[in-house]
């Protein structure tokens, strides 16, 4: 009988699920065997679905303004999770050029409102036109310029369906308290740009924004609200959903 694959993570002695009992964890046999992607991989994953022309002008203009958006393949997750949970009221921080707003109102239901923060005027007045431009108004995304830390606890709690973190990376624990609250239970809350520089995987890090990376796991991972996962997509995508205790 073949053994379930869903019980990786338990011990080796007891269940092998990968087939591979000479490692003390099975989940080490599927590091050791799976290579990482290569550069021509990681590539294909970026380009194999198209971005239309609004939303490759939005990326150069974006790097013209030193805000980078989130990588085309993290767009497409973004699409899919917010179509997954057919979101209705998404919060993101980090408008920047638009680009992830873009991907989350695409996947969003078609009366769905996008409730997006950036501290910068400037680079929203350029998601504006970007949103615009691909037919999203005022109404279906609402740019609210300001600092997280101040606006996210004016929003209203438990009124929101997806809550994406993009902002200053410093700050992702404290957004996660945040995000906790605005979330309605089996809602989702996600942070880019986890992997980007790996100081996350360096322990002997001590830089605020290393600091802060693992905090933000190690909060989710401590805390039985949340299911996460990190998502080796892009720059890295941390994601968990809300579930009642
Ligand atoms: C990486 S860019 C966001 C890119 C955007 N998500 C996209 O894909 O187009 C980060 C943005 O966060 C904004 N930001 C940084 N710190 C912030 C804070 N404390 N509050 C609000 N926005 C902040 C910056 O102005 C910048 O536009």
């Amino acid at each position: 009988m073949q053994t379930p694959r869903s019980v990786v993570g338990q011990a080796a002695s007891t269940v092998d699920p990968l087939g591979c009992s000479q490692f003390s964890h099975p989940w080490r046999c599927a590091i050791t065997s799976s290579p990482l992607p290569s550069k021509a991989s990681w590539n294909y994953a970026d380009e194999w679905l198209d971005e239309s022309e609004q939303i490759r002008a939005a990326r150069d203009r974006a790097g013209e303004l030193g805000c980078t958006p989130v990588a085309p393949s993290t767009a497409h997750a973004l699409r899919v999770l917010a179509k997954a949970i057919n979101a209705e009221n998404v919060v993101e921080v980090g408008t920047g050029a638009g680009v992830s707003g873009a991907a989350l109102l695409s996947g969003m239901s078609a009366e769905g409102v996008l409730t997006s923060i950036d501290n910068e005027a400037e680079v929203q007045r350029l998601a504006r036109e970007t949103l615009n431009n691909l037919g999203y108004d005022h109404i279906r995304a609402r740019l609210i310029t300001g600092r997280a830390l101040d606006v996210l606890p004016r929003l209203t709690d438990g009124a929101y369906d997806l809550v994406f973190i993009d902002g200053d990376r410093t700050e992702y624990p404290a957004a996660l308290s945040l995000a906790k609250r605005l979330l309605r239970e089996g809602g989702l809350v996600a942070f880019d740009n986890m992997l980007a520089d790996g100081s996350i995987g360096d322990s002997s890090s001590r830089n605020p924004e290393a600091v802060a990376l693992r905090d933000v796991t190690h909060a989710l991972r401590d805390d039985d609200n949340w299911v996460p996962a990190l998502l080796t997509v892009g720059s890295g995508l941390l994601i968990a959903i809300k579930v009642a205790e």
